[in-house]
Parts: structure tokens; C-alpha cells; sequence
């Protein structure tokens, strides 16, 4: 097996550590400057007997993971990249919880770097302020040495980067472009790791039926007309968004009556 290569953690990781009121999550950090993608070093790490919680972190992603094979592009020592291994205690069908967990936490994170501005969620995990992608969320499932699965939960939010390449420029924002102020990392991210712990924590039980609730006020085009591509269908569905079953599925009103969906793509466009 190859080492897992780490680095002494910089100053803001550091400043981060302190601020961290959790019991787990991130209370083991492994961090390198620069990494190709901190999901794939997670695996690796999982491999190789990370701690539970544990969190890989960098300042330089060279090839990040989004969702649906796309990449995610952040710009180096401005944002935060890192995927943290945690294993739900959830039955495996019921993991994409964790996803909706991930983005309630990221966007009550983001609020309060904005003043309580309302932060929408994208289902199942895309975080916009006003209609723009300030964080993407990448769930992995992948097993520890002994076979056990668990799930790596990329994150990667935009603080402080200016400016955006062309092709994402329109769609994408950061709390900097938000607020016209820079924001420090080690509070975000510190923050971020807090509500990240609560956040997965309601994902059992009764916790469920609150984070639903949570999720569902920050629901993206809640009650609009949309456009849904179905993983796997040929043809685009359209129908008014319900909101989400006990399960985490997206509910949509059709002319065939009411369907709920597990995986796919949402947009308020009328179909291409
Ligand atoms: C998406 O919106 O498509 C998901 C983007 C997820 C990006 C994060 S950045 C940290 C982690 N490592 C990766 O390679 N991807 C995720």
C-alpha cells in the first residue's frame, strides 16, 4: 500500500482546530497543500485505518470531483476543499440522507457569514445564494480495510474567490462576491465542522423528521413549475415541486399524478 502522504497544518488549519467544538468530526486532519482530490485521498486514508471523522484537507485541489463525472474547479488558498469520513448510522438506502444533512449544514453555515440571508438548497446537495452555486457536495461510498462501508463527504464552498472562470462565471458566487469583504477560513471552516456534526447527527430517528423540516424551508424553487432529468430516463419530466418524502426523495406534481425521485437533476427551465 502507498503511504498517505500529510503536511504540517498551516496557520488557519490550525486557528480552526482550536475553534472546533466537535467530539469527531475533524478532530483527526490530514492536509496537503495541494492534492489532485481530497474524496480520493479520503479513500486511500480509509484504507489505510482513518479515524472515524477524520477529514483530509488542502488548499490546492488540481482535480476535483463533482457530481455526474463533472469536475470542480476552486481557485488555490482561497476557498475550503476537504472530505471528511464518516460512517452513518443509517440502514445503506438511506445514506443519501447524509447528503441533505451536508447542505442544510453548509448553507446555516453560509447564513450566518451573510447577515441571516436566506440560503437555498438545490436537491439534492447544490448550495446557491441568490440562485448562485457558493458550494458543491460530493457523497462517496467507499469500505475501510476490513470491508466495512462507509461514506466520504467531499465539501468544497467558495469564500473568497473573486473571480470565476468563464464557463461557471455566471452560475457560480462566493461569500467575498456576496459580501465584498474577505472572510476568514478558519472560522467558516470551523463552523462548518460544528453544524456538519449536528447536522449528520439528526440523520436517525426522530432527528430525521427536523432535518427535513430544515432542509425543506431552504428548498430551492419550493412550489414552482420545474424541470426534472431522471438519472437513467430518456425524457425530462415537468411538474410543480412538492417538496421531499420521509425518505428524502423529491415529490413532484405531474400530469400523471404525484412521483417521488431518488436521483437526478433540477432545473426551473422549460426543457431544451
Ligand atoms: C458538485 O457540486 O458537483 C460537487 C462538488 C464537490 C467538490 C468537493 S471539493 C472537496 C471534495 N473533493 C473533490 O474532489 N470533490 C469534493
Amino acid at each position: 500500500m502507498r503511504p498517505i502522504p500529510s503536511a504540517p497544518l498551516p496557520e488557519w488549519l490550525r486557528s480552526a482546530r482550536h475553534l472546533l467544538q466537535t467530539h469527531r468530526l475533524g478532530q483527526s486532519l490530514l492536509y496537503l497543500p495541494q492534492t489532485d482530490s481530497t474524496n480520493a485521498l479520503a479513500q486511500q486514508w480509509l484504507q489505510d485505518g482513518a479515524p472515524e471523522g477524520g477529514c483530509v484537507v488542502t488548499d490546492d485541489q488540481t482535480a476535483g470531483r463533482g457530481r455526474s463525472g463533472r469536475r470542480w474547479l476552486s481557485e488555490p488558498d482561497a476557498n475550503l476543499t476537504f472530505s471528511a469520513i464518516v460512517r452513518p448510522d443509517l440502514p445503506l438506502q438511506d445514506w443519501p440522507l447524509v447528503g441533505l444533512a451536508v447542505a442544510v449544514a453548509v448553507a446555516r453555515t453560509l447564513e450566518s457569514f451573510l447577515g441571516g440571508r436566506c440560503v437555498r438548497v438545490k436537491w439534492p446537495n447544490d448550495v446557491l445564494i441568490e440562485g448562485r452555486k457558493a458550494a458543491g457536495i460530493l457523497l462517496e461510498s467507499s469500505r475501510d480495510a476490513r470491508g466495512t462501508p462507509h461514506l466520504i463527504v467531499g465539501v468544497g464552498v467558495n469564500v473568497n474567490q473573486a473571480g470565476f472562470p468563464d464557463e461557471i462565471g455566471q452560475r457560480a458566487t462566493s461569500l467575498y462576491r456576496e459580501t465584498g469583504t474577505l472572510q476568514p477560513r478558519e472560522a467558516v471552516f470551523a463552523l462548518l465542522i460544528d453544524t456538519l456534526e449536528q447536522m449528520i447527527g439528526l440523520c436517525a430517528g426522530n432527528g430525521i423528521s427536523l432535518l427535513l423540516r430544515l432542509y425543506t424551508a431552504r428548498l430551492y424553487a419550493l412550489g414552482e413549475t420545474v424541470t426534472f432529468y431522471q438519472t437513467g430516463a430518456e425524457a425530462p419530466v415537468q411538474g410543480r415541486l412538492l417538496g421531499l418524502s420521509a425518505n428524502g426523495a423529491l415529490r413532484i406534481s405531474t400530469e400523471e399524478g404525484e412521483k417521488a425521485y431518488h436521483a437526478g437533476e433540477l432545473t426551473t427551465h422549460a426543457p431544451a
